[in-house]
């Protein structure tokens, strides 16, 4: 895209944060059926209201274009999209772009890490929610654990800067793995990230009774391990800490706390083309009108992105004590 002067070189909201991450879905479609993340009979979009991947290619530029510096590609299951590695390989080394990730639930890597790696994707987060093949199917209702080691095993081969496994625990279904997860990750030398359950799209499954907070996972790996903690900020809600004499890092993703809204620097994109401002919140602006009338004009498009600066809210509202979700999103919509 040519340089244009009259826009600015970085997008800064009316908070003052500067937005310099988007997290792309490009596809609501999954191999898997996740318990907290969908529903066993869920629809899924019509491919002609799904942006192409032609168009996120387009968006992702005019992001970079703006100071956008990491990408990372989101489902849904990413690799579930055809073709979706001729993407990777369009955005993967653009100039301005530092950092291209993929969140996947590891189901093609097997095939596709290598092909990954190539392209430019320097991070790899997988999805692992127990190293028990039938407890494993039980939480994807469909998936195949072998499979997704084997996936992992590829990654590792195809070397990644990092790899990081993405666990959700429930009370009573997997709650009771941490520490094997955690020793998997150590005898692997990849790190792992324990994600809180969000209350987001309905899912016929009772959050409050399986919710598991990160303090109390934090407190049993800690007595187990001498964690040391980590100044690393991500601009997002994880923390993370080391295990000594180990290459792992052991993250938590604490969505329900408030405090890392203040210094948010990233912003989502629906497979439909919707630009969410919050994770937690229904501010967004329809990109795909924009796309699909000026097909060989990005200005309306450079514009619509530039003005969503000022409606990027304060912060989410998330409340497990709520009946309904907070936001009716799913997250294989918004992209997790
Ligand atoms: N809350 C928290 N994380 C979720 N994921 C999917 N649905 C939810 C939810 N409701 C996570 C999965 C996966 C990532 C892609 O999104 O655990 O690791
Ligand atoms: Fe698929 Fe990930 Fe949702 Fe599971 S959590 S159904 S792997 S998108």
């Amino acid at each position: 895209m040519p340089k244009n002067d009259n826009y600015p070189a970085s997008l800064v909201d009316s908070f003052g944060r500067k937005v310099d991450y988007i997290r792309l879905s490009i596809t609501d479609r999954c191999d898997f059926r996740c318990v907290y993340c969908m529903s066993e009979d869920m629809q899924f979009l019509p491919r002609d209201e799904v942006l192409t991947l032609e168009e996120c290619s387009r968006l992702v530029k005019a992001f970079v274009s703006l100071g956008v510096k990491k990408v990372r590609i989101t489902g849904g299951e990413p690799l579930v999209r055809k073709d979706a590695l001729w993407l990777f390989n369009e955005i993967g080394h653009l100039s301005g772009l530092n950092e291209l990730v993929i969140t996947t639930n590891g189901s093609q890597l097997e095939h596709q890490a290598q092909a990954l790696k190539q392209a430019g994707v320097r991070r790899i987060n997988i999805s692992l929610d127990s190293l028990d093949a039938a407890r494993f199917r039980k939480i994807t209702r469909v998936g195949n654990l072998d499979k997704v080691l084997r996936g992992i095993a590829a990654a590792k081969q195809a070397g990644f800067e990092k790899i990081k496994l993405n666990t959700l625990l429930m009370r009573g279904v997997n709650d009771d793995e941490a520490l094997p997860l955690v020793a998997f990750a150590i005898a692997q030398g990849i790190d792992i990230s324990f994600i809180e359950e969000m209350p987001l799209g309905l899912v016929h499954h009772t959050r409050n009774s399986t919710y598991v907070s990160n303090e109390d996972t934090l407190k049993l790996l800690r007595a187990r391990y001498d964690l040391i903690g980590s100044v690393e900020n991500t601009g997002g809600p994880a923390r993370y800490w080391r295990v000594p004499n180990t290459d792992t890092k052991v993250g938590f993703i604490s969505p329900h706390s408030h405090n890392f809204c203040e210094s948010c620097n990233r912003v989502r994109i629906t497979s439909k083309g919707e630009l969410y401002l919050c994770l937690g919140q229904e501010n967004k602006v329809d990109l795909m009108p924009l796309l699909r009338e000026y097909p060989r004009d990005d200005k309306p498009l450079i514009e619509a992105i530039i003005g969503s600066m000022n409606i990027k809210p304060k912060g989410h509202d998330f409340d497990l004590k709520r009946a309904a979700p907070a936001v009716i999103r799913f997250m294989s919509h918004t992209g997790g």
